[in-house]
């Protein structure tokens, strides 16, 4: 079982959904703060001067309620320089005055380059895994890496680009987890997004762009797809969708057709024998993983793709990328399936999960300890863990996965849809994306959103039609890091030297992508 143990190996409490009725039983009557920044003149690409708190000047939130959120930027434990103004705690995600299930979030406005006009939300997946992961070592304003001592300003932060808010869901600890599919993770999420722009009501009718990486390949597009379909539940204007390592497909496609190319192309980091080799290219003939690729990733797709077998996981005595795993560990301790080139020793993290698996830590993990909790308005008698120890979908997941079901309409209704892929990912890897994209089917998107189903015409075409070409993603500063593809509305971008985690690994890739995702430049 080592194929789902992959998806959770991010494997234990979140903040989301703790119980605690504090926060909304009574509004205090608690003077709003000015969270006034001092205004600084800066100079555009244009050559053109602006002020940036004309931008700031809006994030003061009229709501008395606001202010029991605010976050003093310069308060935050370790944090040795001042982040500017935020806003962080637990919202219920429903109206209802008893409602007692809740999500964490920690909101970011704009920094001194970002537009007021539009906010991202972002998403990372386990399932059961805490967003702030990604606050913390992907995306946010101040960074703390594996193997650093402190935490430093994020260049590449996305609140360059806009407000960002990063989101812990859907609900786990606390009260119990109940949600069967992603229709209930959507209901949630789009819940407390109501509840939050009843707070933060200033936020109302912004641009909206849907973010995450790895599950959240799952929940983005159901979520984005909740939003398309029922356009007034929620007073935000949705854009488009950005992916990073992205759930989409069956997990034989994505994490074992592809498995052996993968050590081939990256034999010295795997430093397999040969004999060994040949144990593996026999396991892929028979499991006809084998030739898979260059017969049905094709452009155009000559139809749709079949299983390789007669399961979506793996048949018996085809795990090929449990396998690969087990011996890629013998070779180097240090094996990060989330990025292939960590070599010994693990390093230390923060955040206690710093490779493969999580690690025990002398010091405490940062979101866990009390005065971190007491700065960010997080429930004092939560154990925070990297992910959640309780199963968010106690029975699973019952949605089909997104390429099948709603991304093709999402993706017809975004302006714009990104979908990155780190190449040194091995948990997820990329040709297992390609292949999803080749069978993605423009024209039956299939939206079920509760009791009912709904099938879209889309407009006819299976995947890519062109091939994707090398090299031909080029990153501002650095030249090309990998492979660029635009159809349709959809561009697949393919990411050399990244991990799993594309705004970790490869902070200036992603910045720059969803830079384009936003509409901020032409090309990705
Ligand atoms: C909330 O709970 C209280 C106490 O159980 C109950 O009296 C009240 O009717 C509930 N309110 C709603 C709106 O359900
Ligand atoms: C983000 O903003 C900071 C401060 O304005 C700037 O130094 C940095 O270069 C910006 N980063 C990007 C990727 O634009
Ligand atoms: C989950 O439990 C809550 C009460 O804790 C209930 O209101 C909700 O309907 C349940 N959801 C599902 C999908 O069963
Ligand atoms: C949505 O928000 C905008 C901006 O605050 C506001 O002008 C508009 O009236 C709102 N629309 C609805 C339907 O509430
Ligand atoms: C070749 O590799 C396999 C798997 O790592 C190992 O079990 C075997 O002992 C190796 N053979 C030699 C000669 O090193
Ligand atoms: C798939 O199922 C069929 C019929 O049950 C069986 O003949 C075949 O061997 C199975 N294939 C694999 C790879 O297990
Ligand atoms: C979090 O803190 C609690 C209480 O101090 C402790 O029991 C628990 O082991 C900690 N968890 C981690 C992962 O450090």
């Amino acid at each position: 079982m080592l194929l789902d143990s992959a998806f959770s190996l991010f494997v234990l409490g979140i903040f989301a959904g703790a119980a605690s009725q504090r926060m909304m039983t009574k509004v205090p009557e608690v003077p709003n703060p000015l969270h006034r920044r001092v205004c600084h003149t800066v100079t555009t690409d244009k050559g053109k001067t602006d002020t940036i708190c004309k931008h700031v000047n809006n994030i003061i939130f009229a709501n008395p309620m606001a202010s029991q959120f605010w976050v003093d930027g310069t308060t935050i434990p370790e944090v040795d320089f001042d982040v500017g103004d935020s806003w962080s705690g637990l919202l219920p995600i429903s109206a209802d005055p008893n409602e007692t299930r809740k999500l964490f979030f920690w909101f970011f406005p704009p920094g001194p380059e970002g537009s007021f006009d539009d906010l991202i939300l972002w998403m990372n997946g386990g399932p059961g895994c805490s967003s702030l992961e990604g606050f913390l070592q992907e995306n946010g304003p101040f960074q703390w890496g594996v193997g650093t001592a402190k935490p430093v300003p994020n260049v590449n932060s996305w609140t360059n680009l806009s407000s960002v808010l990063w989101v812990e869901q859907p609900v786990g600890t606390g009260g119990t987890p109940n949600i069967t599919d992603e229709d209930d993770l959507s209901v949630q999420l789009i819940g407390f997004l109501q509840q939050f722009l009843e707070v933060f009501s200033e936020l109302k009718g912004k641009k909206l762009y849907l973010s995450g990486e790895s599950y959240a390949g799952q929940y983005v597009p159901w979520i984005a797809s909740h939003i398309f379909e029922n356009p007034t539940t929620l007073n935000l204007s949705l854009q488009g969708i950005w992916i990073a390592d992205p759930d989409l497909g069956w997990h034989v496609v994505q994490a074992q057709i592809p498995v052996v190319d993968f050590v081939r192309k990256y034999q010295n980091v795997f430093a397999f024998n040969q004999s060994f080799m040949a144990q593996l290219d026999s396991i892929a003939k028979k499991c006809n993983y084998e030739g898979y690729y260059e017969k049905f990733a094709t452009y155009p797709p000559a139809g749709s793709l079949p299983l390789p077998g007669n399961s979506t996981k793996a048949d018996p005595g085809c795990d090929i990328w449990n396998i690969v795993f087990q011996n890629a560990l013998v070779k180097n301790k240090a094996f990060n399936a989330y990025r292939i080139f960590d070599t010994f020793p693990v390093l230390w993290d923060v955040l206690g999960f710093p490779g493969s698996f999580e690690d025990v830590q002398l010091s405490p993990v940062y979101f866990n300890r009390t005065d971190v909790k007491t700065a960010i308005h997080a429930p004092p008698d939560v154990d925070w863990t990297l992910c959640t120890n309780k199963d968010v979908f106690p029975h699973g997941d019952a949605s089909l996965p997104s390429a099948f079901s709603v991304l093709p309409n999402v993706i017809e209704k975004s302006v714009r849809t990104v979908i990155i892929h780190g190449l040194a990912d091995f948990v997820l890897i990329a040709e297992g994306a390609r292949i999803v994209i080749q069978n993605l089917d423009y024209f039956h998107s299939i939206i079920r959103i509760r009791s009912w189903i709904k099938r879209t015409p889309g407009n006819g075409l299976q995947g890519f039609r062109t091939p994707i070409i090398d090299d031909s993603f080029l990153v501002d500063g650095v030249g090309s890091l990998g492979t660029a593809h635009t159809e349709r509305g959809l561009t697949f971008l393919e990411v050399e030297l990244s991990g799993h985690m594309v705004p970790q690994f490869s902070p200036l890739a992603a910045f720059q992508s969803m830079a384009f995702l936003m509409g901020f430049r032409t090309t990705p």
